[in-house]
C-alpha cells in the first residue's frame, strides 16, 4: 500500500532523511519512532505531497506522488502535527469544507458520513460550535475527522497522541486499529514505544534519517538484546548513532 524507495531529503547539506526503505501492507498499523529530530515529520510531510523529496519516491496504492500526485493523495488522510483549522467556521462547517477538497461534497451520502464520524470521535454536541472554543484534544479529533472523510485507503498521522487526555487517547488507539481492520494502512510517528507496540504490528525506528531497526515489538526487543523494557530497548537500539541532527543547520 505505502512504498518508500530510497526516500531523502537535504536541508542545506543536511540528510535529514537518508535513502530510507519501507513497505507497509494494507491494514497494517506501522509504527514509525525515533528521537527529536530523526527526520519523523519529513517524512510524513513528503508522504502527504507537502514536501518535495530530494531523491526517491513515494508510491501510494500503486500510484507515484511524483507522477500522479492525485490520484496517490486521494488515496491518504493526513493528520499533521500541528494542523491548521479556520477557527471561524464551526466543526462541521470545517468538515463540509474539507470535503469539498477532496470533491466527496457531492456525494449524497456526506451528511451521513459526517455524522458518523462526528459521533465515532464524539464531537457531535459540539459540531454546531465555532472551532475557537474547542479544547486542544477536541480540535485534534475533528481534524482526524477530517482526515477520514474521504475513506482514504492510508491514513498518515504525525504525533497522534500529543496532548490526548488518556479517554480520548484510548478512543483514538481503538479507531486506529478499526481502520486496520477494516483494510486501511494506518501509518503514525510516535516517541512511545509503548504505544507503537500497543497499537502498530509493525514498527521502524529511525535516527538521524536512517531506519536503525524494524519488526514487531518482540523482534525489536531480541535485536537490542534488551531485558524488555521498552525504554531501554529504544535508547539501546539509538544511542551512540550520531547526534548530527541536534545541531543548528548554521553550526554545520
Ligand atoms: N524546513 C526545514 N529546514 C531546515 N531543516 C529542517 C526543516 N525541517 C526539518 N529540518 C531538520 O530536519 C531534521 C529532521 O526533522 P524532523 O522534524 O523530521 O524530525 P522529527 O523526527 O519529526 O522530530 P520530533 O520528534 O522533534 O518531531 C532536523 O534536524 C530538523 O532540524
Ligand atoms: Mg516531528
Amino acid at each position: 500500500m505505502i512504498k518508500l524507495i530510497n526516500l531523502t531529503k537535504t536541508f542545506r547539506g543536511l540528510r535529514a532523511v537518508d535513502g530510507i526503505n519501507l513497505e507497509v501492507k494494507e491494514g497494517v498499523c506501522f509504527g514509525f519512532l525515533g528521537p527529536n529530530g530523526a527526520g519523523k515529520t519529513t517524512t510524513i510531510k513528503m508522504m502527504a505531497g507537502v514536501l518535495k523529496p530530494t531523491e526517491g519516491r513515494i508510491i501510494i496504492n500503486g500510484s507515484d506522488l511524483a507522477k500522479d500526485p492525485s490520484a496517490a493523495k486521494r488515496c491518504v488522510g493526513f493528520i499533521p502535527d500541528r494542523p491548521f483549522l479556520y477557527e471561524k467556521l464551526s466543526g462541521l462547517e470545517f468538515l463540509h469544507f474539507i470535503a469539498g477538497l477532496y470533491g466527496v461534497d457531492n456525494l449524497p451520502s456526506l451528511g451521513r458520513r459526517i455524522s458518523e464520524l462526528l459521533e465515532l470521535f464524539e464531537l457531535s454536541h459540539w459540531q454546531e460550535e465555532l472551532i475557537e472554543s474547542y479544547s486542544h484534544g477536541m480540535k485534534q479529533r475533528l481534524v482526524m475527522c477530517s482526515a477520514l472523510i474521504h475513506r482514504p485507503k492510508a491514513l498518515i498521522v504525525d504525533e497522534p497522541m500529543v496532548g490526548l487526555d488518556p479517554k480520548a487517547a484510548r478512543l483514538v488507539k481503538d479507531i486506529f486499529r478499526e481502520q486496520a481492520s477494516q483494510g486501511t494502512t494506518v501509518f503514525m510517528s510516535t516517541h512511545s514505544l509503548e504505544m507503537a507496540e500497543e497499537v502498530c504490528e509493525e514498527i521502524a525506528i529511525i535516527q538521524a534519517g536512517q531506519i536503525i531497526a524494524k519488526g514487531t515489538g518482540e523482534e525489536l526487543r531480541h535485536q537490542a538484546g534488551s531485558d524488555g523494557n521498552l525504554e531501554h530497548i529504544f535508547l539501546r537500539l539509538t544511542e551512540g548513532k550520531g547526534l548530527a541532527h541536534e545541531r543548528p543547520l548554521s553550526s554545520h
